[in-house]
């Protein structure tokens, strides 16, 4: 198992390159299987999740290859055994978005059930009631979800709103099995994020016919059959969030490459009103902090509201204002594992249900540290860079699944991080 040493504090200067996101190419992924024959996907990350995710198509049938530009090839067009495993779908959760496609293009699926979660429970009921809308059979059986479509699905007009706004796999799942359904498919209150709306763009590139992309109300006319495509997926919001608090928590200078400012408005927002300043670039941008950290308010939303993925990474950073902030978690209540991990680290934080006080301390002190989820993970790097002494990050493999040899592409800006196998 690999741990990060992190020296600090250090200020980062220099650039980085953003890599294609992960949330996109999961979907996208899965998307593959609803037309058989080679596609090739670009920019797909290095990371373990994907890796994961090549391993469960090539259970179901498919050849899941990497060319030697680096580009992801998937060959599906044989598809003979539709079931994702529990033994891969319980190393990450996102393998539930097989299901819609596979009931589209087989008539059968059967997914494990995703499991238990480091950041809180985590229901599938409206992927499921979405599914059953276009006239999916389904029932659970010894932790399997069933489906079944013997004669194809139908369109149909379904809300896909839940408790806490809408899916982002959900609509995935949904978009994907209508795209094969007889008739229109209007889903209200779908998923408005970039990576579903990168879905939405790769799907239409297939053949699908889809509107309405990037807003709530996504209307899908069903067609016969879609094609392979060669896809490039949009580069990785989350990640360039991390760097930017990683230039922001260091008081440093960072030219971030390969980064969508127009998908990130929420948190630019947010990093400005704390004293960070943001200019763009042709192909990003460059983030820096001169003065004192200023406190903020933050609540997390769907998009385009302020994301739940970057909350932690935020709450390493506002540890260190001139002052006190609140954060609220409006997706998931229960993702705050990273409070006492940055707590050791001498940040002054309060929880109260779904809600953090943080009130900024003068500095962060080196400590060892436990990784529990990614972002969370992020966070203890993140802090890790700011504070005095040498932190040791335990279970860096939780990181190893969503940023790609982190450690390799900050330390030419100046951090020192190392990885050791212990
Ligand atoms: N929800 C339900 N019922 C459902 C589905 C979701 O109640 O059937 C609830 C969830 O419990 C949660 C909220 O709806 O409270 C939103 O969950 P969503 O379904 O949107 O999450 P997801 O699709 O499972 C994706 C990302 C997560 C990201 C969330 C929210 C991928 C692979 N995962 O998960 O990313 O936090 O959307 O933006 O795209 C990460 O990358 O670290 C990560 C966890």
């Amino acid at each position: 198992m690999d741990i990060f040493r992190i020296e600090g504090p250090v200020r980062l200067s220099g650039g980085v390159t953003v890599n294609g996101s992960k949330n996109a190419s999961l979907p996208i992924m899965a998307a593959t299987i609803l037309a058989g024959g080679k596609s090739v996907l670009s920019a797909v990350p290095h990371l373990s999740d994907i890796s994961v995710c090549s391993q469960l198509l090539s259970e179901l049938g498919c050849k899941v290859t990497r060319n030697k530009n680096g580009d992801l090839c998937i060959d599906s067009t044989v598809i003979d055994n539709p079931v994702g495993d529990y033994e891969i779908v319980r190393r990450m959760r996102a393998s539930i978005c097989i299901l819609g496609p596979l009931l589209a293009r087989c008539g059968r699926a059967e997914v494990s059930m995703p499991g238990g979660c480091a950041i809180g429970y985590r229901p599938i009921d409206i992927h499921l009631r979405g599914l059953r809308e276009l006239g999916a059979k389904i029932h659970i059986r010894n932790g399997y979800v069933i489906a079944e479509a013997k004669n194809g699905l139908t369109g149909k007009e379904l809300f896909m709103g839940g408790p806490f706004g809408s899916t982002v796999l959900g609509t995935a799942n949904v978009l994907m099995a209508a795209t094969l359904a007889k008739g229109r498919t209007v889903i209200e209150s779908a998923a408005c994020e970039p990576e579903i709306a990168d879905l939405a763009n790769c799907l239409n590139k297939m053949g699908a016919k889809i509107t309405g992309i990037g807003s709530p109300r996504l209307v899908i006319e069903g067609v016969k059959q879609l094609h392979p495509v060669e896809y490039e997926v949009i580069p990785d919001r989350i990640e360039a969030g991390t760097f930017m608090v990683a230039a922001a928590i260091t008081a440093g200078q960072l030219q971030m490459h390969n980064c969508r400012l127009d998908d990130m408005m929420a948190v630019v927002d947010k990093l400005r009103s704390i004293g960070v300043t943001i200019e763009a670039t042709d192909d990003g941008c460059v983030v820096a902090r001169n003065g004192s950290i200023k406190p903020a308010d933050i609540t997390t939303q769907p998009y385009p509201g302020f994301p739940t993925d970057l909350q932690a990474q935020f709450m390493a950073l506002l540890s260190l204002a001139d002052g006190n902030s609140i954060i609220i978690e409006k997706i998931f209540p229960d993702r705050f594992m990273h409070v006492a991990e940055l707590s050791r680290m001498a940040a002054n934080l309060r929880k109260e249900g779904p809600t953090v006080l943080v009130a900024g301390v003068k500095k962060l002190i080196a400590a060892p540290v436990m990784a529990s989820d990614l972002r969370a993970s992020a966070a203890l790097v993140l802090a890790g860079l700011a504070a005095e002494g040498t932190t040791t990050v335990n279970r860096v493999y939780h990181i190893d699944r969503g940023y790609e040899r982190i450690e390799e592409r900050l330390n030419p800006a100046g951090a020192k991080i190392i990885r050791e196998s212990v």
